[in-house]
């Protein structure tokens, strides 16, 4: 198979090509979903949430990235992988984020990562990429800095934030970043920053006027039953799904109906 890389996704950018991508965080399900023929896997922090059950993406650390990273990355045939840098990680000390960059790369073969911020961040982001080390932007909803926001609403919707927003894009894309994610803002101006940017615009709760989409996919897979934001489309109600497997197993085990006669050695 013909690996995705940077380059591919910017040519698919440049052929009107829509880039999909979904977040993936362990062996089995990055497996399943690479199989499945994804561009990009997501290792985000939002393991903290999914994985550990952590009200937020901020106590993730460094080593449980690169232990969910590695397990991504030995799953994965075909898509490029992104690994978020997390939070303490490089905010404020260009050192410290390319030490962390580097420690992505060398202990989980990841093949890019991903940083929230924009021009408050840039130092940070020249110094990883003269690594050589690909680098993801990521703007609008940046739950890394919820404690600065105070809430989980729509972004950038007076027309100072969204400025600024369109500022961070190009300072990001001059910086030399390969791609960037959009997360939470209105359906016009990320289609605004789409065209007004070269590099591959990837959207959540962005609207359908960017490069591309990303979920997180346990939620478009209806695993997570109560997380219901308009931007979500649940491909699946695996939460129902596997319950009633479980339940049916359960129920066998009680009843002696499991294992029967062809079910032991
Ligand atoms: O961590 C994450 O899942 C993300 C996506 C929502 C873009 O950063
Ligand atoms: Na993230």
């Amino acid at each position: 198979v013909k690996r995705v890389t940077t380059h591919v996704l910017q040519e698919m950018k440049d052929n009107n090509e829509k880039i999909s991508m979904l977040t993936g965080y362990d062996f089995s399900m990055a497996k399943i979903i690479d199989g499945a023929g994804i561009d990009v896997i997501l290792v985000g922090d939002s393991a903290s949430n999914v994985m550990a059950g952590h009200e937020t993406t901020l106590p993730i650390t460094l080593d449980q990235m690169i232990y969910h990273a590695a397990s991504v990355v030995r799953a994965v045939e075909r898509a490029l992988v992104v690994v978020d840098m997390p939070f303490g990680s490089y905010q404020g000390n260009s050192k410290e984020a390319l030490v962390t960059a580097i420690r992505i790369m060398k202990e989980s073969g990841g093949h890019a990562v991903k940083m929230e911020g924009g021009q408050e961040i840039i130092e940070s982001i020249s110094r990883i990429l003269t690594a050589g080390i690909p680098v993801m932007g990521h703007l609008g909803l940046t739950p890394q800095s919820i404690y600065k926001f105070g809430t989980y609403v729509v972004r950038a919707k007076q027309e100072e934030e969204a400025n600024r927003l369109i500022e961070d894009a190009k300072a990001l894309e001059a910086a030399g970043c390969f791609s960037i994610v959009l997360e939470k803002i209105p359906a016009e101006l990320a289609e605004r920053v789409a065209k007004e940017v070269n590099i591959p615009i990837i959207g959540i709760g962005a609207g359908g006027g960017v490069d591309g989409q990303v979920l997180v996919v346990h939620d478009m897979l209806g695993i997570n039953n109560d997380f219901n934001p308009r931007f979500l489309r649940k491909y699946h109600n695996l939460f129902e799904e596997m319950t009633n497997a479980l339940k049916s197993y359960i129920s066998d085990v009680r009843s002696g109906d499991f294992p029967n006669k062809e079910e032991q050695y």
